[in-house]
């Protein structure tokens, strides 16, 4: 049987755990940084792997947030909507972001640079309204901001994967 070259990925990840169910979840994570999704593929061999029905890694796999079934893309943007970020304009800050983008939260640019997501409140409610591009945060935002940033995190996205 031949393997690609995701499956060997998968396959050392996989060495590096005991052959024990209770390691599911990390490994789950684990396929989910490298491939920035969970590969049904790679379900397969999970499941395999720790001798567990295939449905159980599905299970796990829907059930967590921070995993995913389709590729997300290289920079997840996060826009929060919570109270204090709703009560300074946050939901005016998602449509502009949606509208630049072309995309609605839960959606990917076709590009694969960017992930539109929401979340409830990301701890730092004194910069309302904030966001976050990966690990950087951007708060006290205003509408004419949202463009300039994120031609810039374009720009990095191409830097980077020029490189
Ligand atoms: S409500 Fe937006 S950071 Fe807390």
């Amino acid at each position: 049987m031949s393997s690609t070259t995701s499956d060997m990925v998968v396959d050392a990840l996989l060495a590096q755990y005991e052959r024990n169910p209770r390691f599911l979840l990390q490994v789950l994570l684990d396929v989910q940084d490298r491939f920035r999704y969970v590969p049904t593929s790679a379900m397969r061999s999970i499941a395999e792997y720790f001798d567990i029905p295939e449905s159980r890694v599905f299970a796990v796999a829907t059930f967590y947030k921070a995993l995913s079934l389709t590729p997300k893309g290289e920079k997840i943007i996060k826009v929060c909507q919570g109270t204090a970020c709703h009560l300074r304009g946050g939901k005016q800050i998602l449509k502009t972001i949606s509208e630049n983008l072309g995309i609605s939260a839960g959606e990917t640019t076709e590009d694969g640079i960017f992930t539109l997501e929401t979340v409830n409140c990301l701890g730092c409610c004194a910069m309302a309204p904030v966001m976050t591009i990966g690990d950087k945060v951007y708060g006290k935002l205003n509408v004419n901001d949202v463009e300039n940033i994120l031609e810039a995190e374009r720009k990095d996205a191409l830097f980077l994967k020029a490189k």
